[in-house]
């Protein structure tokens, strides 16, 4: 299974990349903004620090726009990868840029159908956000199992991302599950490291340590 950090904040990635964990970064036009740096400056930022995949969203809302924003994304680094959305325009534009070999992925997906005419039409990636399902009271985590499900009938070569990770519990479902991907904020990778009973059991452990007898 791969980890994607999902930030746009370089001392995460950085923090991340540290620990070895890091196969690739999602953002979308929300983390970008936060940072309030220049896109082109900061992508090219975050393409150094990883050695994988880094996912940057048009903002463009129409197919033709779209398909220049995508080329010109992708032509910042050799890393990168295209958010594209999951509206009529994002497929017609993935429809376009995937056959001139950019590497899409297709972002905002709420349903099977969905990641089904994204697999179809070329996507390398399918980004379904379960916490987003889940805060309006419908099960995000039955969508991953609904589309891995669907794929495994076919030979799409699309991989699923688990995306919108709000907790633990998501990614260990998520692996359970056989999804390729998820992408997590730093926060839930920090999460996914503690126990409280590790940290008692090491203080335990250093404390018995320090007051051994030393052999006379
Ligand atoms: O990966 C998609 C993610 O950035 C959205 O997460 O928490 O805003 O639903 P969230």
């Amino acid at each position: 299974m791969k980890f994607f950090l999902d930030t746009a904040n370089t001392e995460e990635i950085r923090r991340g990349v540290e620990l070895g964990l890091v196969d690739g970064v999602t953002t979308n036009p929300s983390l970008i903004a936060k940072e309030g740096r220049d896109l082109e400056e900061l992508a090219l930022e975050i393409c150094e620090l990883v050695d994988g995949p880094v996912n940057l969203e048009v903002v463009s809302t129409d197919a033709v726009d779209m398909i220049h924003e995508a080329r010109y994304l992708a032509g910042l680094h050799k890393n990168v990868y295209v958010k594209l959305p999951m509206i009529r325009e994002g497929l017609k534009a993935l429809h376009v840029v995937a056959q001139e070999g950019i590497s899409v992925n297709v972002t905002l997906i709420f349903s099977p159908g969905q990641a089904l005419l994204a697999a179809k039409n070329g996507a390398a990636i399918v980004s379904p956000f379960i916490g987003r399902l889940d805060d309006i009271s419908q099960e995000g985590m039955g969508l991953i199992s609904e589309i891995l499900l669907m794929y495994e009938n076919y030979d799409f070569g699309t991989e699923v991302l688990v995306a919108s990770v709000r907790n633990p519990v998501h990614v260990v479902e998520a692996a359970k599950m056989g999804a390729e991907i998820a992408t997590l904020p730093a926060k839930v990778l920090e999460q996914l490291m503690k126990h409280p009973l590790t940290d008692i059991g090491l203080e335990k452990f250093l404390a018995d340590w320090n007051k051994r007898k030393t052999p006379a």
